[in-house]
């Protein structure tokens, strides 16, 4: 009888913080892999700026936005002042120098739509990713980061999302489902819309940083530092920041009509973007709207099929939430 009543009444959602903060800690990179990341950086460094001693590597993606799990890749910006010089030519160039030291796997990738180097380390085992000029993402990664310093529930609500994710496999962009980075974008959205917020809007704040990258100006509060109790006036936990978030976007999003914007804070309409219909290949059938580069639709990936995939798991997880005795298991069972 025990167990009937067990099956039949499921435990209070708060039960489930532990075993999620429990997930979120054993997903954490551990120091000693943050500190292969940087010697293999610096490496990396050093034979650049022999060749180009003006450059600049920076790092952007997950092993600087703060949102990246332990294992992951990283990822490196190689900025250089080459104008007559074409970046498949760079490319090429970059592989070359680094084929001579001892650098496992060095690849030139011309022809991606992101031209880039990968290469792993034989001595740390990690692998890398190095694109060209590609500032926005830079900027895009320290915008994240700040966020990820306001409320300690974004990184947990984020890397749950992500390992959902992954597990699930509707985080691969060549399969028509969406970016790591437009998952946090929507976790930092669903946080600034909660009530009392947990986040705020800080591209709608005094501007205390502001570069202008590729002809796009990026603008926001910074001093986040300053913002470090704004969520505090909502006492939701992480359990039921997971469940309001499948929630959100199985039951209500309103995605006929709606684009999310971290960039507003607030929903806003597909038509006053003209993502109305489709164009070329964005088909606009999810939207989540680029905090810098507005023109970017992080959903344009998302196709006829993909998005009935991407719905169905969305209701699968908000379902698991609401009644599975064992969420913390169920959510993340191997598609
Ligand atoms: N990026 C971007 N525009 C996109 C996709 C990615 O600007 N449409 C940039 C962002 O700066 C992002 C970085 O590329 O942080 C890496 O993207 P992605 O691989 O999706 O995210 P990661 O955070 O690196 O996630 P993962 O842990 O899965 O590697
Ligand atoms: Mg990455």
């Amino acid at each position: 009888r025990m167990y009937r009543r067990q099956m039949m009444c499921r435990r209070d959602i708060d039960d489930f913080n532990v075993p999620f903060l429990a997930i979120y800690g054993s997903l954490i990179p551990p120091e000693e892999e943050k500190l292969k990341q940087k010697q293999l950086v610096a490496i990396l460094e050093k034979l650049v700026s022999k060749e180009w001693p003006t450059s600049n590597l920076y790092l952007y993606g997950s092993c600087a936005n703060s949102f990246g799990v332990s294992k992951s890749d990283i990822d490196v910006c190689l900025a250089i002042e080459e104008a007559d010089m074409e970046k498949s030519k760079i490319i090429m160039k970059l592989a070359d120098i680094l084929q001579s030291d001892n650098l496992q796997n060095v690849q030139a990738l011309t022809r991606a739509r992101v031209p880039i180097v990968k290469l792993m380390d034989p001595v740390t085992g990690i692998s890398c990713d190095i694109c060209i000029n590609n500032l926005l993402a830079v900027v895009n990664t320290k915008l994240l980061r700040d966020y990820a310093h306001i409320d300690p529930r974004l990184r947990q609500l984020a890397f749950i999302i992500k390992h959902w994710a992954k597990s699930r496999r509707v985080n691969e962009t060549y399969h028509g489902t969406l970016s790591s980075y437009a998952y946090v974008l929507m976790c930092i959205h669903f946080l600034q819309m909660r009530r009392p917020a947990i986040l705020p809007c800080l591209q709608e704040m005094e501007t205390t940083y502001s570069v202008t990258v590729d002809d796009v100006h990026c603008a926001y509060f910074d001093q986040v530092e300053k913002l470090c109790d704004f969520g505090r006036h909502n006492k939701e936990s992480i359990a039921q920041l997971v469940r309001g978030f499948f929630h959100y976007w199985a039951y209500c999003h309103d995605y006929a009509n709606t684009v999310i914007s971290v960039r507003t804070g607030s929903i806003i309409s597909k038509r006053e973007k003209d993502w109305t219909r489709r164009i070329g290949n964005d088909r606009h059938l999810i939207c989540i709207e680029d905090p810098f580069e507005i023109s970017h639709d992080l959903g344009r990936v998302v196709d006829k099929h993909s998005i009935k995939v991407l719905r169905e798991e969305f209701e699968r997880a908000a379902e698991v939430m609401q009644n599975d005795p064992n969420p913390c298991i169920k959510l993340f069972e191997p598609y």
